[in-house]
């Protein structure tokens, strides 16, 4: 790995100070422990426990949703919050195929012929479609035609209809990018297909595109996706005017669809923004030779988070959460989406053999960790704040908990201000990155203490639903919704943790045959075939 080895040589000195800073700021002078060969510990009971309560919210699905969207899981009815074409089939398929849930995989197969991406009678979002539609069959796509291609015929009808119909949905999507600076509307409606009219587009919108739509060109060999996506992303990778980038890498969050200006420089690793950094370092691993300028960026604003944007709550010094901002003003909360930069700034680490990126994604998870194991049910709010430590106290940007949440804080470090949980990921998901880097138990611990406490307090009627407020007894109550991601991604990385190693895990040793999009959906890496040569698309076996 002498290409990472020598790119990540040449960045500025600052950087490397910035990184003695992160090893300072992280567990002290504790010895950095060597991230490259972590030896695993498949647990096939907790497995076998996750794959259940995967089973348990697919037949609920099937049974009382299918082919709608989305599981209303106490009242056993359906929402078509997608657009009606099955968000949770196809959001489940490649977890199904991980699992080797053969039953369930063939259910989904023959449906994804006829899904009609033409039509819908809702406005269609170009991010949600993208990450969940695109994302869910490319990788369905990827996994078949890849390790899994032994267990079907991957020439036949079926298996080309997976790519055909990612296609055919890219063909609809495609015209919201037909704006003066080729940055997309996110708002659309099909049939035919036509812009809404935005005059403005958010950061992680626009930048979590790039992935799917550049694999998606890969694989057909047709170039008119990726280059529609990533021209899109140079307004993001080439921020203007200052105000776009109140830190170096770290942008604001609006950016105008006919003057390619951003609108304003309120950010953060949140909601709105967060996937776009979380890209930035993916499209590196997909293809070190055509993406190190997403490096390069996503370096800048690991180091500039790093100097800037730690803090630490006035009651539990020990924990480590990375402020929002607005232009150069720091806010102090967060919130369960956030809950993915650890492992983000894990799988950074590894990528670029630095450790000590390891070393603070690794505090940024267990500081996640802390909002699940302060609140009553186990479970992780939707938004929290604190109040910063080295902030004087009377600061306007720094306020102290309400009343009746002190206690709270005192004992947690954080104060809740959203206490809901939608079946989301990011908690779980940074867990498994910081057990893929050390392979230490205590993350598999905490996985499993994350998964009882949602099968104990979202399990209802057919299937999982989301909370009203975690901090209350049984969640405050069910909302009566099972969004889709609970198939793709918690029911992936909870499994993932405790199964056998294969083709798609995270790997510590720079040998990852598959990138995970932010939806978790695993993507074949573009050099892992360069590298290895041994599959081949549409090919016998070799
Ligand atoms: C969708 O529209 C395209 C382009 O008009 C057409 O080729 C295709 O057959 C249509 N698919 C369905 C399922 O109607
Ligand atoms: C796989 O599918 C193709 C196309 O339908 C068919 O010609 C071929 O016989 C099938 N192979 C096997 C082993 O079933
Ligand atoms: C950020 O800076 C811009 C330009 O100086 C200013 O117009 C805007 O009001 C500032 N926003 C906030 C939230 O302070
Ligand atoms: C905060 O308190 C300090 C010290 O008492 C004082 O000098 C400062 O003006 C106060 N700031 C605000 C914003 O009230
Ligand atoms: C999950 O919840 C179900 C239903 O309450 C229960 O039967 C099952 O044992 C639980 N799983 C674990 C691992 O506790």
């Amino acid at each position: 790995m002498h290409i990472l080895r020598g790119a990540a040589a040449l960045l500025a000195a600052s950087h490397s100070v910035v990184l003695a800073a992160a090893a300072e700021a992280s567990a002290s002078d504790q010895k950095l422990p060597p991230y490259r060969y972590p030896k695993y510990h498949p647990d096939p009971k907790r497995a076998n426990a996750v794959r259940q309560a995967f089973r348990l919210s697919w037949d609920g699905y099937y049974k009382h949703a299918f082919p709608h969207d989305s599981l209303r899981p106490v009242s056993n009815s359906y929402e078509d919050d997608r657009n009606g074409w099955g968000a949770s089939a196809v959001d489940a398929f490649s977890t199904a195929l991980i699992m080797g849930e053969y039953k369930i995989i063939d259910q989904i197969l023959r449906y994804i012929p006829h899904i009609n991406f033409n039509q819908t009678e809702s406005e269609v979002s170009l991010f949600e479609t993208t990450i969940r539609y695109l994302g869910g069959l490319l990788s369905a796509y990827d996994l078949i035609t890849g390790p899994l291609q032994r267990y079907f015929n991957y020439t036949d009808h079926q298996t080309r209809a997976i790519l055909h119909q990612a296609r055919c949905l890219a063909d609809n999507l495609k015209v919201a990018f037909d704006t003066p600076t080729g940055i997309p509307d996110n708002n659309l409606f099909f049939g035919p297909p036509r812009k809404k009219g935005s005059t403005s587009n958010g950061v992680a919108t626009i930048g979590t595109l790039v992935l799917e739509w550049t694999r998606l060109s890969d694989l057909t060999g047709d170039p008119q996706y990726a280059k529609l996506s990533q021209k899109a992303e140079r307004y993001l990778l080439h921020p203007r005017p200052a105000l776009g980038e109140p830190f170096p890498g770290l942008l604001g969050s609006s950016v105008n669809l006919d003057t390619g200006l951003f609108e304003n420089g309120a950010g953060g690793w949140g909601g709105g923004t967060d996937s776009f950094y979380e890209y930035l370092i993916k499209m590196y691993l997909y293809d070190c030779h055509r993406f190190g300028h997403y490096r390069d960026r996503w370096v800048l604003a690991a180091d500039s988070s790093i100097r800037y944007l730690i803090s630490h709550p006035t009651t539990r010094p020990d924990l480590t959460f990375l402020a929002m901002w607005r232009n150069r003003t720091l806010h102090y909360f967060s919130e369960h989406l956030a809950c993915f930069n650890g492992g983000n700034f894990i799988l950074g680490g590894l990528t670029l053999d630095e450790p000590a990126y390891v070393q603070f994604g690794l505090d940024l998870v267990s500081s996640c960790y802390a909002t699940y194991a302060g609140t009553l049910t186990g479970i992780g709010p939707e938004l929290f704040q604190w109040q910063d430590s080295t902030t004087p106290l009377n600061a306007t940007n720094n306020p102290g908990p309400p009343g009746e949440q002190k206690r709270l804080y005192d004992r947690a470090g954080f104060w809740i201000t959203n206490g809901g949980y939608q079946l989301r990921p990011e908690v779980i998901e940074s867990f498994y990155y910081a057990y893929r880097a050390t392979g230490e138990k205590k993350y598999q611990e905490w996985a499993w203490e994350a998964f009882l406490a949602v099968n104990a307090t979202c399990r209802v009627g057919s299937g999982y639903s989301s909370l009203a407020d975690v901090n209350k007894l049984e969640g405050g109550g069910w909302t009566d919704f099972q969004e889709s991601f609970w198939f793709a991604e918690v029911m992936k990385y909870t499994y993932l943790i405790f199964a056998e190693d294969a083709p798609w895990q995270v790997r510590a040793d720079h040998e990852n045959q598959f990138v995970f999009n932010t939806e978790a959906h695993p993507i074949r890496i573009a050099g892992g075939r360069e590298r290895y040569g041994i599959w081949g698309y549409g090919r016998g076996d070799i």
